[in-house]
């Protein structure tokens, strides 16, 4: 996919200063993990270091859009945007009204949903159903119940057959029991350069 290879550049930097935007994104996310700590799952946004490799990892044919779900910040968005998806193919879906309208303030041309992931076929538009290239999680699944990592793996199903989705996580080994949930599994990147450390999985349906 030649249009998001040609915008992969400085992968793999240390987290160096952190600039007025980060340190805005910073003050808004713990603002609502301390409104619903379960919700956010980690006290910080993902480092540049950890979006640019979850960006590397993205898959998109011609007539397909990312769909980004739990984009709270939007640092992984930006990312997407920065390796080359154009931001007519970008869909973020986020849960939280204000999380939402500060998207749709910092990530002009992207398609915001305020909605639910946990119901994905109503919140995604119809058109778009089936032309997810890659959908990218950053709801902390780790934190739920069995049959709610069900319901999220059903949901993306719903409107991705086959494909499966990117997910990022502080967890060592695989944070979705993926047999279970009748998934294959692949850790696919890992960085230092995250607070804490973090890997991204790639989750596909077994064949
Ligand atoms: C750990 S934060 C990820 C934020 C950002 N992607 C990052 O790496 O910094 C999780 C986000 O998922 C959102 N979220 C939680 N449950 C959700 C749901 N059911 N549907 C959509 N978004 C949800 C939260 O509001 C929060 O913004």
């Amino acid at each position: 996919m030649s249009e998001i290879a040609a915008g992969r550049q400085r992968r793999g930097e240390p987290v160096a200063g952190r600039s007025h935007g980060e340190v805005r994104n910073t003050t808004l996310f713990l603002r609502r993990w301390l409104a619903n700590p379960l919700q956010m799952g980690s006290v910080i946004p993902s480092s540049p270091a950890l979006c640019r490799r979850i960006a590397a990892l993205v898959e998109l044919a011609e007539d397909e859009v990312v769909v980004e779900l739990g984009a709270g910040t939007g640092v992984i968005s930006r990312a997407l945007l920065e390796a080359g998806v154009p931001p007519e193919r970008l869909v973020v879906v986020e849960i939280v009204r204000d999380m939402a309208e500060h998207l749709r303030g910092v990530l002009p041309g992207v398609n915001v949903i305020q909605g639910d992931a946990f119901d994905l076929a109503h919140a995604l538009p119809a058109r778009l159903h089936r032309k997810v290239g890659t959908a990218i999680c950053g709801i902390p699944l780790v934190m739920l119940p069995l049959a709610q990592q069900r319901r999220f793996v059903d949901a993306v199903e719903s409107v991705a057959p086959g494909k499966g989705f990117l997910l990022y996580t502080y967890c060592i080994t695989s944070p979705l029991p993926y047999r279970k949930l009748g998934l294959q599994a692949t850790r696919e990147a890992w960085t230092p350069w995250n607070i804490p450390p973090a890997s991204v999985w790639r989750y596909r349906p077994e064949r």
